[in-house]
């Protein structure tokens, strides 16, 4: 869900001819990062570069294709293509290929990881999910089943997002932010001089007891004060003038995917599954679950 949606706002695509082709060789590339740096045949490293490569191939031909037609496309590669506007036409293909390859990464590992893990924090905690139900049916009252969301509707799921958030901040998938020096500082008595790349690891500054009393219980009634998600030491979608901005979509996505699971379904884990959290969350053998008609 999380790489369809972004890649059917990048470019119009065969759904077949994503998960086929396509998707295999971009979760290649997204293992290839949160790697151990070795370039050699049988490591993750080398298979992202590897999948990376395969990617591109495919990014390149469709570019190809659509600098050599005439047809218009109503997607985001279609305006970075635009000649119309002199703002994206002084993108080389490979600056857009990069363009691409930035936001189906950034929008997928990030919702995909967020709303697996908001289903076992949900049915961990009948109280929490009983209240997140609740709000959702309140929205579907006197709507039929194809009825979308609305805006004003969306706005009102605040437990919704509280859950979001609070599986964020315990399950944080993005560890922390990349940035460069631009003057000598100086930490703890050492000195990294100006012009390096630093990555600034937020993750701990989510369990600080200070800020979230009880930092590895699952609280989502924490972030109904609203403050507290808009306080400066809150890093969950990083910060300063980098801060993700992706951050709404995202928001959305998941609140959507919830919506309509818990409006439909109840769900009961299958065995116990195993999460790893470090260096990357995820559930190595699956999160299994048996799912039932609500
Ligand atoms: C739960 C979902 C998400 C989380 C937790 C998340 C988290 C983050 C974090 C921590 C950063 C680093 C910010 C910084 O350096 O200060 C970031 C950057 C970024 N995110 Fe997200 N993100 C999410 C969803 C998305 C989505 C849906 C998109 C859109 C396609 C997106 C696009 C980006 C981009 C393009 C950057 C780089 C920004 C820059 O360096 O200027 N993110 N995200």
């Amino acid at each position: 869900m999380a790489l369809l949606v972004s890649y059917k706002q990048m470019l119009e695509i065969e759904p077949a001819l994503l998960y086929e082709a396509f998707k295999p060789e971009f979760d290649k590339l997204v293992i290839g990062t949160l790697a151990m740096p070795i370039n050699l045949p049988g490591t993750n490293y080398y298979f992202g570069f590897q999948g990376r490569k395969n990617v591109l191939k495919m990014l390149r031909k469709v570019i190809a294709e659509r600098r050599a037609s005439s047809a218009t496309h109503n997607d985001m590669l279609g305006d970075l293509l635009s000649k119309e506007d002199p703002k994206h036409s002084l993108l080389s293909d490979e600056e857009i290929l990069d363009q691409i390859i930035t936001i189906l990464y950034s929008g997928y590992e990030t919702v995909s990881k967020t709303a697996m893990m908001s289903i076992k924090y949900l049915h961990d905690n009948p109280k929490a999910l009983q209240q997140l139900r609740e709000e959702h049916l309140a929205i579907r009252k006197g709507k039929s089943p194809e009825d979308p969301i609305g805006w004003t509707e969306y706005k009102s799921m605040t437990f919704t997002r509280a859950v979001i958030l609070e599986t964020s901040r315990l399950d944080t998938i993005v560890n922390g932010v990349l940035r460069e020096t631009t003057n000598d500082i100086e930490v703890n008595g050492y000195v990294i001089p100006k012009g390096w790349m630093i990555y600034v690891y937020t993750r701990e500054t989510n369990y600080d007891p200070l800020q979230y009393p009880e930092p590895f219980t699952f609280n989502p009634w924490r972030w109904l004060d609203k403050s507290l998600e808009s306080q400066n030491y809150c890093f969950l979608f990083g910060a300063g003038n980098r801060v993700c901005p992706g951050k709404e979509l995202g928001i959305v996505k998941i609140s959507m995917f919830l919506h309509h699971l818990v409006t439909r379904y109840r769900w009961e884990e299958v065995g116990d599954a195993e999460i790893a959290k470090f260096p990357r969350v995820e559930a190595p053998k699956g999160l299994h679950i048996k799912i039932t008609k609500y």
